[in-house]
């Protein structure tokens, strides 16, 4: 470490998703790390060696990495001017109108500028829309800061971060040779298997990777809604495309495709095309409307301005607590607009007026199980009529 520095990392947004799993698996391999976020409550919770939110395999790494002191929290931003090397992961939303908020993590950096010096490396780990890590770069030359600027994107599956960040290839990209060579040093801790790109390669493969996905869960759902139409059992022609059949063996199942990064990167790679990303627009019609055509399912052609709906599963997906940007939610809004009651229930999300599982069914006149919670297998279901887009308790795709 330079003199003067005390961690060799520091996470900015360590208290988050992406932040925290990062700072834990750098802590157990030989970094000291600092998470520093704007978040007291996460930072309380995490010195106490308790995640703040659910990551499988992370509690017990955490609590080693603050026993042996490799890891330490902060509210203090001074501890960036501390660290050699600065992580920044902090949120990347796209606004009301699905475009970037391309500003936002440049208020952030001007916020921290004096905490920057030269001879660190800044090292990019948030989705970034393409051509932004360079703007970075020439915003902290143009600022006196001669820094190392680095974009490796973070390419997890929330809540299967700790096993996945030494498992998945990680992508490395830095502005001049130094840095990548930093950046190489870095993450060869974590894993061997490094992909070098040039910044806007990685930027454009990350939006890629999110979007190819969100287009496959689109393909999956439009097909189950041509199925279902047509009145066939969609869990059997599902069977028959990729049973044994290598060219669909990753071909999805429907469901709610959600969450805070597949639509929002799709919608950044739209407008970094100029909007032009048919592929990608039609996806998003098709993965937002499925809450709209379970409800016209729902309806068929009744009145159910007195049915009482019970949402089965608030989080984006099965076995998170993670609601942000969650279908569930678009669910309960169309309903409560439709229906004379509707209840909800999720064992990891704690919201006001939410009613547990087994009352749920109770008052429930249909339920709808919209995130599979592998705890929901042995629910007692009161023969409530049910609707089961992910065909979870293997009765086919109920809707
Ligand atoms: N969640 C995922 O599975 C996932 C996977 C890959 C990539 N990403 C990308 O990673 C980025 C972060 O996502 P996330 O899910 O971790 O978000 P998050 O909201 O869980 O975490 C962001 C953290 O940043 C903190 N923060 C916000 N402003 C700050 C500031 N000014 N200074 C310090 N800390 C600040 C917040 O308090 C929060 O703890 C996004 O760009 C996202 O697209 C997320």
């Amino acid at each position: 470490m330079a003199e003067g520095d005390i961690f060799d990392i520091c996470v900015i947004g360590g208290a988050g998703h992406v932040g925290l799993p990062l700072s834990i698996q750098f802590a157990n391999h030989g970094k000291k790390v600092c998470v520093y976020d704007i978040n007291p409550d996460s930072l309380t919770l995490i010195e106490r060696g308790t995640m703040p939110f659910k990551e499988k395999g992370a509690e017990p790494l955490l609590k080693k990495a603050l026993k042996e002191k490799s890891l330490s929290v902060s509210l203090n931003a001074e501890v960036i001017s501390l660290s050699r090397i600065v992580i920044m992961v902090v949120g990347t939303p796209v606004d009301e109108f699905l475009n970037p908020k391309t500003g936002d993590l440049f208020k952030i950096l001007e916020k921290y500028l004096n905490f920057f010096k030269p001879g660190q490396l800044l090292v990019l780990r948030s989705t970034v829309y393409p051509g932004t890590s360079r703007n970075i770069y020439n915003y902290l030359r143009n600022n006196g800061k001669d820094m190392g600027v680095a974009f490796c994107p973070e390419r997890i599956a929330e809540g299967y971060a700790i096993e996945e960040l030494v498992k998945l290839p990680q992508i490395v990209s830095s502005f001049t040779e130094e840095g990548l060579k930093r950046t190489k040093e870095l993450f060869s801790v974590l894993t061997k298997d490094l992909i070098e790109l040039s910044p806007e390669e990685a930027e454009l493969t990350k939006l890629f990777n999110n979007s190819w996905r969100y287009i496959k869960f689109a393909a999956a759902n439009q097909f189950f809604m041509i199925a279902n139409d047509y009145g066939y059992d969609y869990a059997r022609i599902h069977h028959a495309m990729t049973h044994n059949y290598p060219r669909a063996k990753d071909f999805p199942k429907p469901g709610f495709a959600a969450g805070p990064c597949l639509f929002k990167d799709t919608m950044q790679l739209s407008a970094f095309n100029n909007n032009n990303f048919i592929l990608g627009h039609t996806a998003m019609l098709i993965n937002e409307g499925l809450p709209n055509y379970i409800i016209k399912h729902l309806e068929g052609n009744r009145d159910i301005s007195s049915l009482k709906v019970g949402i089965l599963g608030m989080a984006f997906k099965g076995n998170s607590d993670d609601k942000r940007d969650s279908l569930s939610y678009k669910l309960k809004k169309i309903l409560e607009f439709k229906c004379a009651k509707v209840y909800c229930s999720d064992p990891y999300i704690a919201d006001e007026g939410f009613v547990s599982s087994s009352e749920l069914i109770d008052f429930s006149d249909v339920v709808i199980l919209a995130a599979p919670h592998s705890v929901y297998k042995s629910l007692d279901l009161k023969n409530k009529p049910l609707v089961d887009i992910w065909n979870f308790y293997n009765g086919g795709y109920k809707i």
